[in-house]
């Protein structure tokens, strides 16, 4: 059989299994720094909501916040995989992820047919956010913890247009919060009732060796997550935190895949060769 025919057939009950369902895409890391991955990944979203999906992306931006604190000369820390966030932190992130990398990512999707709204956990109170809390002797300051999803707001966009939301909010007493976007992807996923989340970063998946990329974990159940979650570390915690919430809420499957690779998000969901990590109840 002709080899483009044979890929189309293999994605026809794919197709018809994600038909009308909402699929939660967190972009961050790698898939976000390079123009031609930026580009493959705006043409897969488009191509989704095409075929009948209702995606919504959530992006990150960690790298280019890191950047602009060096270039300010202020401190980078990080504690559990998480950014440490003073008042200027958060101001840093703020102009960024809503400024910079929000609009780019509208853009792009604009501009290969499908027309994008970029909004933040501010607009239309998407988000109401508190302070996250953590153990006495740790201080992340400013990093907070969604409490509520406006879900009519999400579902009233995504009926023509494709959301694209930075993970930043405030409390109730207007304190704006940096939230860790994998973090506000799996709320997202969980409020809205999605079929899928998928993360898109700058590893394999989930590696049992965080040094050696062959050592991908391609199946894990949330038990096994919660299992290994106090030893993880980095980026993977947080993401592998959402991921087992998720599963937990009542999502179907999470999955963590190599947004290096490109068209990434279209093999995970309509090829037969998994990609990745995927995570299930
Ligand atoms: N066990 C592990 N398996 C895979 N990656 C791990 C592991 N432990 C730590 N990591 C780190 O997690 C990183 C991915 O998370 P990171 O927060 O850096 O990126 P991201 O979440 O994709 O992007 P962003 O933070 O910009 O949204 C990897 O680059 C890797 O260095
Ligand atoms: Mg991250």
């Amino acid at each position: 059989m002709n080899t483009s025919v044979g890929t189309l057939l293999e994605a026809l009950p794919y197709i018809r299994e994600f038909h009308g369902k909402t699929v939660v895409i967190k972009i961050g890391g790698a898939a976000m720094t390079d123009a031609g991955l930026t580009h493959d990944f705006a043409q897969d979203i488009v191509l989704l909501r095409y075929v009948g999906l209702q995606p919504i992306v959530v992006h990150g931006g960690g790298p280019m916040i890191t950047r602009l604190m060096e270039r300010l000369g202020m401190d980078v820390k990080f504690v559990g995989g998480l950014r440490v966030s003073d008042q200027a932190t958060v101001e840093v992130a703020k102009m960024v992820l809503v400024g910079k990398q929000n609009k780019d990512i509208v853009l792009s999707l604009n501009r290969h047919g499908q027309s994008a709204v970029g909004i933040c956990g501010d607009d239309g109170q998407l988000f109401r956010v508190r302070k996250m809390p953590t153990p006495d002797d740790v201080d992340l300051g400013y990093v907070g913890e969604i409490e509520r999803v406006n879900v009519d707001l999400l579902r009233n966009i995504s009926e023509n247009y494709i959301p694209v939301i930075a993970s930043v909010g405030a409390d109730m007493s207007g304190q704006s919060y940096n939230i860790n976007a994998d973090e506000a992807a799996g709320a997202v996923a969980e409020a809205i009732g999605a079929y899928k989340l998928v993360f898109l970063t700058d590893v394999p998946g989930w590696l049992a060796n965080p040094d050696d990329e062959s050592s991908r974990i391609s199946l894990a159940s949330a038990a096994h997550v919660r299992q290994r979650l106090e030893d993880l570390s980095g980026g993977m915690r947080p993401k592998l935190a959402a991921c087992l919430h998720a599963v937990e809420s009542g999502v179907p499957a999470a999955h963590i895949i190599d947004g290096r690779e490109p068209h990434s998000v279209l093999l995970e969901l309509f090829t037969d060769e998994g990609i990745g990590t995927k995570v299930m109840p």
